[in-house]
């Protein structure tokens, strides 16, 4: 069964198979996470991008969908980039549900890539602006359901799928959000 963790930290120093990225659609970088990832994993995650931009995703990367890369010089294997929706609360529905599929995406492709331990920020809880409660809120009850398929899908045979999803959380102030939005949802509240 896929272990579900908080830490707080600096999301390029976690020492996993896949770190997930808070991208933009143009996968060539900006500030926040995409700005640590790219600045600490070198030049050859953004020519990665860039070949992705050039090969599959000439439009850019849509919301809601993920790609690897390799992790250049950060002590993981892959960067999986995700573009999270930006808050707006007249189309807070799908928007929401947008969230919740950088989650689920970033889950599919690191699966599928092998990863057994993937490490992801709070998407769109930065420069997007979305409210930090709801976001870890959409984040965490995502991770759980994703991990619930897949535990229901899987037999023995796959059984080596992911077994670590860790919450990386920048500071005190969103662990502790995100620390008490997880106890909540195993409250079932
Ligand atoms: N490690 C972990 N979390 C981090 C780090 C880090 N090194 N740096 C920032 N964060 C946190 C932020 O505090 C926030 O809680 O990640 C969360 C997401 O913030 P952003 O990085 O701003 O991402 P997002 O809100 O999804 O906005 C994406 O910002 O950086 C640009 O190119 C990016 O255009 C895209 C947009």
């Amino acid at each position: 069964m896929t272990q579900i963790t908080l830490v707080e930290g600096d999301i390029t120093e976690q020492r996993v198979d896949v770190i997930v990225n808070a991208a933009n659609s143009s996968l060539l970088g900006g500030g926040g996470v995409d700005g640590a990832i790219h600045r600490k994993g070198g030049p050859e995650i953004l020519a990665d991008c860039r070949r992705l931009r050039a090969s599959h995703y000439g439009k850019g990367l849509p919301t809601g969908r993920a790609v690897a890369t390799t992790a250049g010089r950060l002590p993981a294997r892959w960067v999986v980039h995700t573009v999270g929706p930006v808050h707006l609360p007249d189309e807070y529905e799908r928007r929401a549900e947008l969230l919740a599929s950088c989650y689920r995406e970033s889950l599919r492709v690191a699966a599928e890539l092998g990863a057994r331990t993937v490490a992801f920020p709070a998407i769109s809880a930065g420069v997007y602006g979305w409210p930090l409660e709801d976001a870890a809120r959409i984040a965490l009850t995502a991770v759980a359901e994703a991990v619930a398929e897949s535990a229901g899908s899987q037999g023995q045979a796959e059984a080596a799928g992911v077994a670590e999803v860790r919450f990386v959380l920048f500071g005190a102030e969103a662990y502790g959000v995100f620390e008490r939005v997880q106890r909540a949802l195993e409250q079932g509240n």
